[in-house]
C-alpha cells in the first residue's frame, strides 16, 4: 500500500480545496486572454462574522482570477431602498458582470425583493426567478445556475465520471439556495432524485438507497453511518460552527464525518470540501457572464 491510499474501509476524502484551486487557475488563464476584465460586485449588509469571512474570500478569489472586484460593506441599518438603489446602479454598470448580495440580510430588508431586483443576466448566485425557472425547465443555455449545486455536481463528476445516468441521488434539504436547485441539476443529468426534508417519514431509510447522498440542512452531524449505503458518494454542504466544552470553536458538517467515512466510497470534508467549490463556481459564473457579453 503506498502512502496516498486510504486505510482499508475508509472513504476517499474529496479534495474540494485542491479542485477549486485548479479551477481558479484555469479561470485566471482564460481572463488573461479574454480582452475584457470580468467585474464582480459583492455586497455585505451588517457585520455577521461568518458572512464577512465568506465575502472576503469571494473578493480575494475574484482578484486571483484577475477580475475587477468591488466589495460594498454596508452598515447593519442600511434601508431596503438604499440597497435597491445600489443594485440598480450596478445593474447598468458595464464594468460589473456579476452581482452578489450576501445572505442573510437584516430584518428590515426583504431578501426576495433584493434578489428579484438584480438583473437576471448578472445574477451570478442564480437565485432570480428567471434563473431558477430556466434551471427547472432544463433551459440551461441562458441560465445562471446556483454556485453550491454547481460545485456539488463538479465534485460528484470528479469522483464518478461525467455520466451519472441512473444514479439514485438523495438530497437532504429543500432550500432555494441548495436543496431544490441541486435536485433539478442532477435530474437534468438523468439521475433518479429523491428529496428528503423535515416532513419525510423514515429519512434514514431513504438515504440508505442513495448512490449519491447530498446533505444541506445546517444540522451538525445529522447523518450517521447507518444512513449511508456502503460505497456511496457523500457530499456534505453543511458548515456549522460549534464550540466544545472548553469554548474552543470549530467547523463541522451535516454528516458525522469519521463514522460515515468508514462506509462511503468518497466523502467531502468540512472545511475544505464544498465551501471552496462554491466560491470557484461563483468565479466561473462571473466569467460566463463576461463571455456572454463578448
Ligand atoms: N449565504 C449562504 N450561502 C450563500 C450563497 O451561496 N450566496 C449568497 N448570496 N449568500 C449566501
Amino acid at each position: 500500500m503506498n502512502s496516498t491510499v486510504s486505510p482499508l474501509n475508509a472513504a476517499k476524502r474529496i479534495d474540494g480545496k485542491g479542485c477549486a484551486d485548479q479551477i481558479i487557475a484555469s479561470i485566471a488563464d482564460r481572463v488573461a486572454i479574454l480582452g475584457i476584465q470580468p467585474g464582480l460586485a459583492v455586497i455585505l449588509v451588517g457585520a455577521d462574522s461568518a458572512s464577512q469571512t465568506y465575502v472576503n474570500s469571494k473578493s480575494k478569489r475574484a482578484k486571483e482570477c484577475g477580475f475587477y472586484s468591488a466589495q460594498y460593506d454596508l452598515p447593519e441599518d442600511t434601508s431596503e431602498v438604499a440597497l435597491l438603489e445600489l443594485i440598480e446602479q450596478l445593474n447598468v454598470d458595464d464594468q460589473i458582470h456579476g452581482i452578489l448580495v450576501q445572505l442573510p440580510l437584516p430584518d428590515q430588508i426583504d431578501p426576495e425583493k433584493v434578489i428579484q431586483a438584480i438583473d437576471p443576466t448578472k445574477d451570478v448566485d442564480g437565485f432570480h426567478f428567471n434563473n431558477a425557472g430556466r434551471l427547472q425547465a432544463g433551459a440551461l443555455e441562458q441560465a445562471l445556475i446556483p454556485c453550491t449545486p454547481l460545485g456539488c455536481l463538479h465534485l460528484i463528476q470528479h469522483e464518478l465520471g461525467a455520466e451519472l445516468r441512473g444514479k439514485h441521488v438523495v438530497v437532504v434539504g429543500r432550500s432555494n439556495i441548495v436543496g431544490k436547485p441541486v435536485a433539478s441539476l442532477l435530474l437534468q443529468q438523468d439521475c433518479t432524485v429523491t428529496t428528503v426534508h423535515s416532513g419525510t417519514v423514515n429519512p434514514e431509510q431513504i438515504c440508505r438507497l442513495a448512490d449519491i447522498l447530498i446533505v444541506a440542512v445546517g444540522v451538525p452531524q445529522l447523518v450517521k453511518a447507518d444512513w449511508v449505503k456502503p460505497g456511496a458518494v457523500v457530499i456534505d454542504v453543511g458548515i456549522n460552527y460549534v464550540e466544545d466544552s472548553s469554548g474552543k470553536g470549530r467547523l463541522i458538517g451535516d454528516v458525522h464525518f469519521d463514522a460515515v467515512a468508514e462506509k462511503a466510497a468518497a466523502i467531502t470534508p468540512v472545511p475544505g470540501g464544498v465551501g471552496p467549490m462554491t466560491i470557484a463556481m461563483l468565479m466561473q459564473n462571473t466569467l460566463l457572464v463576461a463571455e456572454r457579453a463578448l
